[in-house]
């Protein structure tokens, strides 16, 4: 084999090799920022009921969305080659939490927990409950974009 050769096939298994890796990083972003956006989609279904007159399969549906979404492990989302702007995908994410695997895993798992706590109150239907156990929820989300969301001007 001559140098091109060798130096084409190279490139050929280099990116095969990426190619195996599974979805390219900006589909990531537009993944996990697609995962939020459904999120927030359901806590402003369950504010509407609890602001308005209480529907508890609706609340049970909601709740049970952010649950699954909170517990599908979006971690594998913020891959390396996800920390910058990539394709055409923005992204607001903190460079923090690309390092601070402790302090991400601490408001990660919180998060989880009264996501599985709030789907389990919205199953028995008792509003009052699930109020106090949503406002739980929303500080959980907070906190998490305090420590390692990008604030922007507009909210989202
Ligand atoms: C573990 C951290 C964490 C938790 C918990 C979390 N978020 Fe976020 N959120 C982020 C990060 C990081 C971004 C920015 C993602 C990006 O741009 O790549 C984001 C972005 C968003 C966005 C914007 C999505 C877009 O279209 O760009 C919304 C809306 C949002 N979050 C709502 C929520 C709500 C509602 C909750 C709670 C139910 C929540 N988030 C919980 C970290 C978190």
């Amino acid at each position: 084999m001559n140098k091109t050769t060798v130096a084409a096939l190279a490139l050929f298994v280099a990116g095969t090799a990426l190619a195996q890796q599974g979805p390219k990083p900006e589909d990531l972003i537009a993944f996990r920022q697609a995962g939020y956006k459904f999120m927030a989609w359901n806590t402003g279904r369950i504010k509407a009921n609890l602001e308005g007159s209480y529907n508890k399969e609706e609340v049970i549906k909601a709740a049970n969305v952010i649950a699954a979404v909170a517990g599908s492990g979006m971690g594998a989302l913020f891959a390396p080659g996800t920390e910058k702007a990539v394709g055409n995908m923005h992204t607001h994410a903190k460079p923090a939490l690309f390092t601070d695997k402790e302090g991400v895993g601490k408001v990660a798992m919180a998060f989880n927990k009264e996501a599985g706590e709030l789907a389990k109150v919205a199953a028995t239907g008792d509003a009052a409950a699930v109020k106090v156990q949503f406002g739980k929820l929303v500080e959980a989300c907070k906190a998490c974009h305090k420590d390692y969301r990008v604030e922007e001007k507009h909210e989202h």
